[in-house]
């Protein structure tokens, strides 16, 4: 007996360097030690009390170990224990850098400020209960050294599409903290509400801040509002509530940098004052996603738009103490500018060439007023084009390219790249998630994300300050949402822009979740438990088709059938790629600890046929933004699924004009193209889809044009083959047309170029 027990206390060391840590993110180095120390009655909270930022962190610990164990750690009395908050001198953590070190005796906190005195608790509170116990707090002994990768490591939030009270931006700005993440992107002002009080202009929330509410209907589905319509949706933040909120947050570390929006998408501010536009008329608050002759810009021709912007700007600066203040500049719809004879003449005036020239001039005579007030100017990337401000911090939305652009021309950046850091898009749906803009950034891609592109060399790098999560919420309504949409995306971008790269590992990370799992359930927080929806790969590889699958959740184990039964746990265990022989629907689901996990089988069919491999020419080239799985997209066997993301090649403004070779002369006696409508999304079925063959890739026969018979009024997504059917004929050559058309009459692209989306050009 004796043996046994000093074998296992041999052990016991080992056993407990094998801990788990449970922070996220991941610091730059842990160590568990022997034994715990113990949060009770004997416990005191030592600091310099002369130190007032000290004396803020203290109180800020105090107050988060009463609201869990309802203990009050006294000041620097003598206890048989203590927690010491220390400043030291340490050149390696920097601004942010902390020391965590618990022993059974003491704990001991420093930091060379604040910040990172507040980042060590962060760490320790992640090692305790999470909602309320009335107990004396128990933390494993561990030496912690952590310090941040990036200095940006942002969140934005749009409370301009819809609202949301102080209450829910405080708890946002508590979430960012506990994970470490600085930065607040306060996205305040968009077309669809003004929400920060300016008091030199009340009409800005008096009539900018309210709307018709028309929360019932799908955002790209509302009507403009009518005259004498009440408008009672709306809302906006008072100086003071603002100023108690950005209180809230430099408590936590966290910087808010608002954004005041220009010169496009202020159709708020222009409702409450109609001569900041070009045509200068009155109009009502938009209502959601209907832009249809109404005006979004200020006048850039009018220099008392710039007064205005200015006195705006006055009161913004007054109250934000951010370094940074971002004024949008995305998305700039420019002709109104080109019919506005005061537009013009600025154009003339200044020398300019365009309306590019216009924005930048916009741009640059603000950034001049901003940087006067000894303050940064920061906006999206379209502040590249016409010309970049001499001092502009650029935030690159529209993927990396104006990150790396900026980069190169020694202007720092800040990523937040749609894909994969828009938490707008969904992260495991569509199927059982709300409804969303679309788009699929499943946490794992988030994981996977690196802020520093390739194409940039050392030295250009250092201009990446960091990357960060844009919430967009026109199909964000409620609270709820939005934890769901950034519970747990955000916890995967924070080890991003925390953790140093050679840290990060997909299957801790996955594994320190579960603990913040549970501690959301706590705390009733919505959140998305994961996406169990197989990922289908097709592999085309030597003239073969495979399908590789993969799953991201945490001991997930995939089952799948070919022949488009229900798979079940009985099914076929997938260990390598799958070869497809012959048309086939692959069908796969997920398992956890013995339990199938999500609400459907992922499904994809895979249609055999002879220009299966085969490569495609396309006259017009696919959109960068629609790629699917690369160039052979259209003969990879593969058929879309409602995802738009996925599978689909798309073309804008022109036919698609797609040519195969089959390598040799085939008899073929039909040819069909697949295609998706969705008119969310300005997707619309081609007019009409041509199909040609030839022998010698030179000359043509035309065998047959077929019709679409899909109503544009269609708003549900429809996916629909293209068939033709002939008499067998030889042919190597194949010539598939698919002819563009424009959004219809009252959708809100009406006139402009519909998207052709292709996803299989299927011979036989
Ligand atoms: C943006 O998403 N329009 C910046
Ligand atoms: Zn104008």
């Amino acid at each position: 007996m004796k043996k046994k027990y000093l074998v296992l206390l041999a052990l016991l060391p080992g056993m407990l360097m094998a801990q788990q840590s449970v922070i996220i993110p991941q610091p730059v180095s842990l160590q568990f030690n022997s034994g715990n120390f113990t949060i009770d009655n004997n416990s005191a909270l030592k600091f310099n009390k002369t130190d007032k930022a000290l004396q803020e962190a203290a109180s800020f610990f105090r107050s988060a170990i009463n609201n869990i164990s309802g203990i009050d750690l006294p000041y620097n009395t003598v206890k048989n224990k203590s927690v010491e908050l220390k400043l030291i001198n340490n050149a390696e953590l920097g601004d942010e850098g902390y020391l965590l070190r618990i022993t059974p005796a003491s704990i001991e906190i420093s930091a060379n400020k604040k910040a990172g005195i507040i980042y060590g608790m962060q760490s320790l509170f992640q090692t305790l209960p999470a909602i309320r116990t009335n107990a004396a707090l128990s933390i494993p002994c561990m030496e912690v050294k952590d310090y941040p990768r990036f200095k940006w490591r942002g969140m934005h939030l749009d409370v301009s599409r819809h609202f949301f009270g102080p209450e829910l931006i405080k708890e946002y700005i508590n979430l960012l903290s506990s994970y470490k993440m600085n930065t607040f992107h306060w996205h305040l002002i968009d077309d669809q509400g003004w929400r920060i009080e300016i008091k030199k202009y009340p009409q800005l929330t008096k009539v900018g801040a309210w709307r018709v509410d028309q929360n019932d209907k799908i955002w790209s589905s509302r009507p403009q509002a009518k005259e004498g319509e009440p408008a009672t949706y709306g809302g906006y933040y008072t100086q003071e509530q603002i100023k108690d909120i950005i209180k809230y947050a430099a408590e936590r570390n966290v910087t808010i940098v608002p954004e005041i929006e220009m010169p496009g998408h202020v159709a708020s501010a222009i409702a409450s004052y109609p001569e900041l536009s070009c045509t200068q008329q009155p109009q009502l608050p938009l209502t959601g996603g209907n832009y249809t002759n109404m005006s979004s810009n200020y006048c850039a021709g009018n220099d008392s738009v710039f007064l205005f912007l200015q006195n705006v700007l006055t009161e913004v600066i007054d109250l934000f103490p951010s370094k940074y203040i971002h004024i949008g500049g995305d998305e700039v719809e420019k002709h109104p500018w080109k019919k506005c004879a005061k537009c013009q003449a600025r154009i003339k005036t200044e020398g300019l060439k365009n309306e590019d020239e216009l924005q930048s001039y916009f741009i640059k005579r603000i950034e001049k007023f901003i940087v006067s007030k000894n303050r940064k100017m920061i906006g999206w990337d379209e502040i590249l084009e016409g010309g970049l401000a001499p001092e502009a911090t650029v935030m690159s939305w529209r993927g990396e390219a104006g990150g790396i652009q900026a980069a190169k021309m020694n202007h720092d950046v800040v990523m937040t790249p749609g894909n994969p850091l828009y938490f707008d898009h969904y992260q495991a749906g569509p199927e059982g998630e709300p409804v969303d803009i679309g788009g699929m950034n499943t946490l794992r891609k988030v994981y996977d994300y690196d802020p520093i592109p390739k194409e940039l060399n050392e030295a250009q790098a250092k201009y990446i300050l960091g990357a960060q999560a844009n919430l967009w919420c026109e199909y964000i309504t409620t609270a709820e949402q939005v934890e769901y949409m950034v519970l747990p995306r955000m916890l995967a971008l924070a080890e991003v822009v925390w953790t140093p790269k050679q840290n990060k590992d997909w299957q801790s990370f996955n594994e320190r979740l579960q603990t913040q799992f549970r501690s959301f359930e706590q705390r009733g927080l919505h959140y998305s438990p994961g996406n169990f929806t197989v990922n289908i790969k097709p592999v085309s590889e030597n003239g073969k088709l495979s399908v590789a699958l993969s799953t991201e959740a945490l001991n997930g184990e995939i089952y799948y059938t070919t022949d488009g039964t229900l798979p079940t746990k009985e099914s076929a265990k997938y260990s390598l790629p799958v070869p497809i022989e012959t048309s086939a629907v692959i069908k796969a689901i997920t398992v956890v600890n013995g339990k199938i996990m999500g609400l459907k089988p992922a499904e994809q069919s895979f249609a055999m046929h002879k220009a299966i491999g085969k490569n495609v020419n396309y006259t017009n080239a696919v959109s960068r933004y629609y790629l699917a799985d690369g160039p052979n997209s259209l003969t990879d066997g593969v058929r879309g699924t409602y995802a738009v993301g996925k599978y689909w090649h798309g073309f804008s403004e022109k036919d698609m004009i797609a040519t195969i070779d089959l390598g040799e002369g085939k008899n073929i006696k039909s040819i069909s193209l697949g295609c998706l409508q969705n008119y969310r999304d300005w997707i619309f079925m081609p007019s009409a889809v041509q199909f040609e063959i030839s022998t010698d890739g030179k000359t043509f026969t035309a065998l047959q044009t077929v019709n679409n018979t899909i109503s544009v009024e269609d708003r549900n997504a429809t996916i629909k083959d293209f068939t033709a059917t002939f008499a067998e004929q030889k042919a190597r050559f194949v010539r598939v047309t698919a002819k563009n058309t424009k959004c219809p009459k009252g959708h809100p692209g009406e006139g402009k170029p519909a998207w052709i989306f292709a996803d299989e050009i299927i011979v036989n």
